[in-house]
């Protein structure tokens, strides 16, 4: 087992696998993110020494230093990425190379060590194979797959570390929203925001998912699913939610979706829309909107859909957007638009291996 960077992956098998009758069971319904697979990939990283000893072996806890700088002062980054079962039972990857730069991209913003995108590859198709057997069959489920990165050095001065622990671990997965939600209620953030010019906003790091969980609260207490943000320089352009980005469709077809800066994640979902769409001839604007012109539009009726995307949440339709003072509309009728449901198939249909995958998007692991 070796890549690209002359490193060779250890493999020690699980002692303690989890029982097929127990697993099996697990699998007919794993929800989001609590069934936790046999195995995962650890490799280190010393200033001087460079990344080393790449394992594969059983899940299990991790044992730290309090001193360790992650629990100070989140220097974390994670990525993440679904391995798909295939039709002959083999198992294929989408656009993990995206994932590995974007990984490579949070790294530096935060100050880490980059790991070679091929050790990050590597590693991810490592476990697909370790894992093979927790990879879900129905539609809608897959092998998430969680690659993050932490600073491990013993030190309490606030600097970048020397040490890092890059780790992978894998969770079998349906549904993002329970019970598969046809659509979702989003909740306006007004005096909350995820990120700002010069922030983090566009990496992937803990830090940003933590500033986003009290506005998530309170998106829940007001009976909606979902927060979204705004800009925090005007409080008026629509960003992103807190681990989805957004698309707005228009009555004549055409979509908008917020242009990327450094205060949006750079999804690949969302990448991946904007060829489909280009590729189907769909006029599309990378530009700002706000949420007054949201509002207008779907009450005038010249905005007939809008999606949440992203790799968890695949894509899932806005229903109804609320607000403090009243604010509340509805998108269309509510429920998921046609246009939606299209750009939706299209992409998980290349995702499974079930359409033709003319732009290379599908790596397959075995
Ligand atoms: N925006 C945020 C804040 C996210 O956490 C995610 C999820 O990864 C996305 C957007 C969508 O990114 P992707 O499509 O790469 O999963
Ligand atoms: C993803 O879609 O992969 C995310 O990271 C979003 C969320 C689960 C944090």
């Amino acid at each position: 087992m070796s890549s690209d960077s002359n490193l060779t992956f250890a493999f020690e098998q699980s002692t303690s696998p989890l029982p097929l009758n127990e697993r099996a069971r697990l699998l007919e319904d794993p929800g989001f993110g609590r069934v936790f697979t046999d195995h995962m990939v650890t490799i280190r990283y010393k200033e001087g020494q460079g990344w080393h000893d790449p394992k594969v072996h059983q899940r299990r806890p991790l044992e730290m230093d309090p001193a360790s700088a992650v629990l100070h002062y989140a220097q974390e980054i994670f990525e993440g990425l679904k391995a798909y079962r295939t039709k002959d039972g083999g198992a294929s990857l989408f656009r993990a190379d995206a994932n590995a730069r974007r990984f490579r991209a949070s790294a530096e913003r935060l100050a880490m060590a980059p790991l070679p995108e091929d050790l990050f590859l590597e590693s991810c198709r490592q476990l697909v194979k370790a894992d093979r057997d927790w990879i879900p069959e129905s539609e809608g489920s897959a092998l998430y797959l969680r690659p993050f990165m932490i600073a491990s050095s013993v030190f309490l001065g606030v600097r970048p570390a020397d040490e890092y622990l890059y780790i992978v671990i894998a969770s079998s997965v349906g549904s993002y929203f329970k019970g598969g939600a046809p659509s979702v209620t989003l909740w306006v953030s007004d005096h909350f925001n995820r990120a700002g010019p010069g922030g983090t906003g566009a990496a992937k790091c803990g830090g940003n998912y933590a500033a986003s969980l009290l506005p998530q609260k309170e998106a829940i207490a007001e009976g909606c699913d979902q927060v979204i943000f705004l800009d925090t320089v005007e409080k008026k352009w629509i960003e992103e939610l807190g681990g989805m980005n957004v698309f707005f469709v228009m009555d004549d077809g055409s979509m908008i979706t917020p242009p990327l800066g450094d205060t949006i994640l750079p999804g690949i979902t969302r990448d991946s829309l904007l060829t489909l769409a280009r590729d189907r001839g769909i006029s599309l604007r990378e530009e700002r909107y706000s949420i007054d012109q949201w509002q207008a539009d779907a009450r005038s009726g010249r905005l007939r859909e809008a999606f949440a995307c992203g790799t968890a949440a695949v894509v899932t339709p806005i229903g109804r957007v609320r607000g403090r003072d009243g604010l509340d509309f509805m998108i269309g009728n509510g429920g998921p638009g046609l246009q939606t449901e299209q750009l939706r198939t299209s992409l998980v249909d290349i995702q499974r291996g079930l359409a033709p995958d003319p732009y290379k998007w599908v790596e397959r692991v075995f």
